[in-house]
Formats: C-alpha cells, sequence, structure tokens
C-alpha cells in the first residue's frame, strides 16, 4: 500500500519543524500535498498520515473501538503519566478503566464542581491588586488547577494542596516553550546529567511529586472512607472484575493524568478565551448583556446553556484548539476510509487544527468571530476540539462548564483589560498550544450589579 504523498525531508527534520513550529509545518504541507499527507516524525513511525477532511474524520472517529490502538502512540506522554495510565491503554483494559473514571466527570456530578469554580476564580481574582498587570496564565492554571484537586481529592487549600500545585507547576513549566518542549519530542536530550541538567532537573522533580503523591496514597488507602465522593476514593474502593483493587503504580498514573489533563488544556482554553474577549470589547459586552438577562444570582445551568457565551467558548476552541491532532490511530487489520485501503500498522492523526481552520467550513478562519456559532450547526466530525469514538475527552463536560463558569465569573464581577494591544500567536507548550508571550490583564475595578446592567445597556449603541 502506498500511503499518501507527504514531505521527504529526514524525519528529524520533520520532527524539529513540528516542535518548534507546528502550524506552520501542518499548513505548509496541507497547501503543498493537499488535506490528507503523510508526515515523517520519528519515534519507530514508519509515517503518520495527517487527516482533516470531515468524512473521512467521520468515518475514523465512528469506526468500532477494536479498529484501532491509540494508548501505543501516546509513548510521549508516558514520561509524565506512566505506563498504567488510561492514556497508554488499549483494548478492554482501556475500556475498564474508561467505565471506571467516567461517571466522575458526568450528569450531575459535574453540576457539584459549580461553587468551586465559582469560588475559586472569586478568590484567585481577588488576590491580584487592582491597577497592576497579571499573567493571564497563573489566574487561569491556579482556578482549574484548584478545581481539579478539588475533584481528585475533596480538598483544595492547605499546605499540600499548596506544595503539590508547585510541583505540578514547575514540572510543567519545564516544557512550556518550543525549545523546552524539545525535550519531550527528542529522546537523545534526555539524558541524566546531574541536577542542573534540563532533564535531570526534571527527573528530580518528578520523584518528589511521586513520593508525596504515594504518601497521599497510602494514608487515604489506610483510612478509607468510602462515603467520601471524590476520585481517589473511588478509584481506592473499585476492584476489577477478579476482585482486585488497582495497585499504588496503577493509582500513581491515573492521578498524575487526571491533574495534568485536567486543568493544562482548560487553563489554555480560559485565557484564549479572556484574550478575545478584551481584543474586542463588544464580545465582552454582548456577555454582559446575556448574564444580565439572568439576574443577580443567575441558576448555573441556566449560565451554561446561554447561547452567545457558549458560541464564544466554541469559537475560542476552535480557532485554538488546544491539543492539535487527537491521539493518533493505529489500524489494526485494515481500515477503508474514502477510496483509500489502509494496511495493518498505519497510524491515522485526525487533525483538529487543520479542519477547524478549512475555509469551506469556516470563512476567513483566522478572524474570532463566534456568530459563526450562532448562525450555523456544526458536526462533531467538522468541529471536535475533544477528539471522538472511544478516545473522546473524559473531561469534557468537567471543561466546558469550567470554561463558561469561570469566563462568566471574571466577567460579572470584574472589569479587565489588555494593558497593550500586540497581536499574541499560539506557541508550543508541551503538547499542545497555549498563547504566546507574557498575556497579562489589567483589573481595573470590581463591578457593582448596576454597573454590570450599565456595560450591558452599552450593546449595540
Ligand atoms: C479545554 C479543555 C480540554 C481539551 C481541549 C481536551 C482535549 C482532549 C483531546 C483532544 C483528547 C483526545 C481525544 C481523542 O483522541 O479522540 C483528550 C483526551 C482525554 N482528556 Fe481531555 N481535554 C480537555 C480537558 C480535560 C479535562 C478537564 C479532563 C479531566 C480530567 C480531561 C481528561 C482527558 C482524558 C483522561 C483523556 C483520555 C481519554 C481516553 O484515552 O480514553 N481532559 N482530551
Amino acid at each position: 500500500m502506498t500511503l499518501p504523498n507527504g514531505p521527504k525531508t529526514s524525519p528529524t527534520w520533520q520532527m524539529l519543524e513540528w516542535t518548534i513550529d507546528p502550524i506552520g509545518y501542518m499548513e505548509r504541507n496541507t497547501k503543498k500535498f493537499g488535506e490528507t499527507f503523510t508526515a515523517r516524525l520519528g519515534h519507530g513511525l514508519n509515517g503518520l498520515v495527517f487527516v482533516s477532511n470531515p468524512d473521512n474524520i467521520r468515518e475514523i472517529l465512528t469506526a468500532e473501538a477494536q479498529q484501532f490502538d491509540a494508548g501505543r502512540t501516546n509513548g510521549i506522554l508516558q514520561i509524565f503519566v506512566g505506563d498504567r495510565s488510561i492514556l497508554l491503554l488499549d483494548g478492554a483494559a482501556h475500556k475498564q478503566r474508561r467505565k471506571l473514571l467516567m461517571p466522575p466527570f458526568h450528569g450531575d456530578r459535574v453540576l457539584t464542581y459549580g461553587n468551586t469554580i465559582i469560588q475559586a476564580t472569586l478568590c484567585i481574582v481577588d488576590e491580584r491588586p487592582l491597577g497592576r498587570a497579571f499573567p493571564v496564565r497563573s489566574i487561569a492554571q491556579e482556578i482549574t488547577m484548584r478545581v481539579i484537586f478539588k475533584a481528585i481529592f475533596g480538598l483544595n487549600e492547605g499546605e499540600r494542596y499548596d506544595l503539590l500545585y508547585t510541583m505540578m507547576a514547575d514540572i510543567l513549566e519545564m516544557t512550556a516553550s518550543p525549545l523546552k518542549a524539545s525535550l519531550l519530542f527528542f529522546r537523545i536530550l534526555q539524558q541524566d546529567w546531574g541536577p542542573w541538567s534540563p532533564w535531570g532537573r526534571f527527573l528530580r522533580r518528578q520523584k518528589e511529586l511521586d513520593d508525596l503523591l504515594y504518601t497521599v496514597i497510602r494514608e487515604r488507602r489506610e483510612t478509607l472512607d468510602a462515603s467520601r465522593t471524590d476520585i481517589l476514593t473511588l478509584l481506592l474502593s473499585a476492584t476489577d472484575e477478579n476482585g482486585e483493587s488497582m495497585s499504588d503504580r496503577e493509582l500513581r498514573d491515573e492521578l498524575v493524568t487526571l491533574l495534568l489533563a485536567g486543568h493544562e488544556t482548560t487553563a489554555t482554553a480560559l485565557s484564549w478565551a479572556l484574550y478575545w474577549t478584551h481584543k474586542y470589547p463588544e464580545v465582552c459586552q454582548r456577555l454582559l448583556a446575556e448574564l444580565d438577562e439572568l439576574g443577580e444570582t443567575p441558576d448555573l445551568m441556566a449560565v451554561f446553556k446561554l447561547p452567545y457565551l457558549t458560541a464564544v467558548c466554541n469559537e475560542t476552541l476552535r480557532l485554538h484548539p488546544v491539543a492539535l491532532i487527537t491521539f493518533p490511530r493505529i489500524v489494526n487489520g485494515s481500515f477503508q476510509m474514502g477510496d483509500r485501503t489502509f494496511e495493518e500498522d498505519t497510524v491515522l492523526a485526525p487533525c483538529i487544527y487543520m479542519t477547524h481552520h478549512r475555509e469551506d467550513l469556516y470563512p476567513d478562519s483566522d478572524r474570532f468571530n463566534p456568530d459563526r456559532f450562532l448562525d450555523r450547526q456544526y458536526s462533531p466530525f467538522e468541529f471536535y476540539p475533544f477528539g471522538g469514538g472511544n478516545r473522546r475527552c473524559l473531561g469534557m463536560a468537567l471543561a466546558l462548564y469550567e470554561l463558561k463558569l469561570a469566563l462568566a465569573t471574571m466577567l460579572r464581577h470584574y472589569e479587565f483589560a489588555l494593558p497593550e494591544d500586540r497581536p499574541i500567536k499560539p506557541m508550543r507548550r508541551g503538547i499542545t498550544l497555549a498563547p504566546s508571550g507574557n498575556l497579562q490583564l489589567v483589573k481595573l475595578r470590581r463591578r457593582s450589579p448596576s454597573e454590570v446592567r450599565q456595560a450591558a445597556s452599552a450593546v449595540g449603541s
């Protein structure tokens, strides 16, 4: 079988382009080879087929679960999450772990995090002094970290929380730029030359985090209170079909997975949403007008369902999908996509970024325009920031709830401004993309309810 055309440069060179300038890499190759092209990015893969046509995306995301493996391609994440994490599992083991982890992230359980999201947002923003610029990432990350800590451990304050927070933030900072991220993508750089070398520092910090997590797991196991509703208690109480409970190693890997996946991604989405709502004040005013209609103490579900707020969050995730591609899918047996048949072990990568930037679906696709989500309904193969099929993001409902409530709370209660009007571009942060540079906001004042109404009444004037 011949794979679709693609760049012929060396895998190392392509990996360098993919690490430093992933958007440029995808755009150049789509222009040259078409919407389906084969990349060679090393890591033992013969070729990675980038796919962005919605019909093909549907074929991949609606295929039977056993048609693909995905855990095997997630080796790069193993550095953070270990090899027992859901991200690395396939087949029956993956299905079973998903079934176990799903309930706390769905239905009414997600709604129970509402007050935590609002309290965390108010408390964290209140701490920032008036009139002074602050990094948006720091606020967004603190909010999402507090929420995920509450969901996982049932705690969100105290010394242990502070320590865990600092350790996680430190580890993530170590891969938070294109240059630093090369540590993840180039195995040759993963050399422990002592505590001052980048990899040595990474390993030591990770060991400290693991030690603390193992202590927490041991203590919780010894004093297990099955009536608690946090995720750690759920995992500690769970047994498989043979009556075996999860080992400490499995628990550690799953905790790191959820801590990481559960806050870094949502923090990036919130940062972008804050950027665009302040870049275009009319967007902010329309949001305030919509919120104002819900009265002074709005029902949280009503906030979640607001059409314009939903459109703003969707447009943010369309323009800046946090993950450029879904987990790559490895074909089991053979797979028919359009008029091509792909053989065993071909790796297909649904390319969220390129689908979300198709001019035939999203005219003027580089422009932030929430109205496109009010004018048209997009299918889950045209708009899929959370992937799909049997690997669809487990935290999607929580992430959307958090994004909407945190954004609405910040806009309702405070007035902010961008300190300078400079373009902000997407830049690699670990395996995701986030706003470039040091995106900042200035907190101008706390709004009174009548001010919200005043700002809202300016809409359309
Ligand atoms: C804006 C925020 C988020 C975005 C854009 C996002 C995006 C994604 C994407 C694209 C995937 C891969 C899906 C696929 O390959 O089809 C994924 C998987 C996953 N996400 Fe998220 N995510 C977000 C927030 C969260 C949150 C809050 C959690 C909660 C802990 C979470 C947990 C996970 C897990 C566990 C998986 C792996 C699922 C599996 O392997 O079966 N994510 N996410």
